[in-house]
């Protein structure tokens, strides 16, 4: 197979603005330095370009590794209808980036290339994060602890939550 790795990738990328540090939410997690404005193009979302089938396959490990008790972590990105972009590399910064249900940064696709932008003013040691928009097809499969009010207790996108706490509602029941 071609590897097609998004151009500029190899050396870490970690923009003046953050830093890497551990979260309360997850693991490692992004952090402002400084102070960030609104609309601030911050870190692009670097990794390995590939086809469906081939993010299909690598889903496939990730769960034989979670079922084996090991890292279940999700780092492929939905790039466009035909392509994801595998994220998992030490020099992409950008994927130690959390989810959050109340993101203060979205994922935007510029130009064919994932960045995250600011949706606020973020201030100095804000961590941030973003939706990951998961479907509501593989929301059992991720429990959030964002912390937010607007949280159903698993990651999926704000779309769908509603879905989630009624699937939730009726199991109670
Ligand atoms: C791209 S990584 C994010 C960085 C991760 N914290 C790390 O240390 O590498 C994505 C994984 O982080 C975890 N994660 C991200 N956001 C989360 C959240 N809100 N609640 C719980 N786990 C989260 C999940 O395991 C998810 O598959
Ligand atoms: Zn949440």
């Amino acid at each position: 197979m071609t590897r097609r790795i998004i151009k500029g990738a190899g050396r870490l990328k970690l923009p003046a603005e953050v830093r890497l540090g551990r979260s309360g939410v997850h693991g490692y997690g992004l952090f402002a330095r400084d102070f960030i404005p609104q609309g601030a193009q911050i870190i692009e979302y670097l990794g390995e370009r590939i086809t469906k089938a081939e993010a299909q396959r690598r889903e496939d490990q990730r769960l034989a590794r979670l079922a084996a008790g090991g890292d279940g972590c999700v780092y492929v990105f939905e790039l466009n209808k035909r392509h994801d972009i595998d994220g998992n590399f030490s020099w992409n910064a950008a994927r130690r980036i959390n989810h959050s249900c109340n993101p203060n940064c979205e994922s935007l696709n510029i130009r064919g290339r994932i960045w995250i932008v600011a949706l606020r003013d973020l201030a100095p040691d804000e961590e941030l994060s973003f939706d990951y928009g998961f479907s509501y097809s593989e929301w059992r499969g991720h429990r959030c602890r964002c912390g937010a009010r607007q949280c159903a207790g698993y990651i999926i996108k704000s779309g769908q939550r509603w879905r989630v706490r009624q699937a939730l509602a009726a199991e109670r029941t």
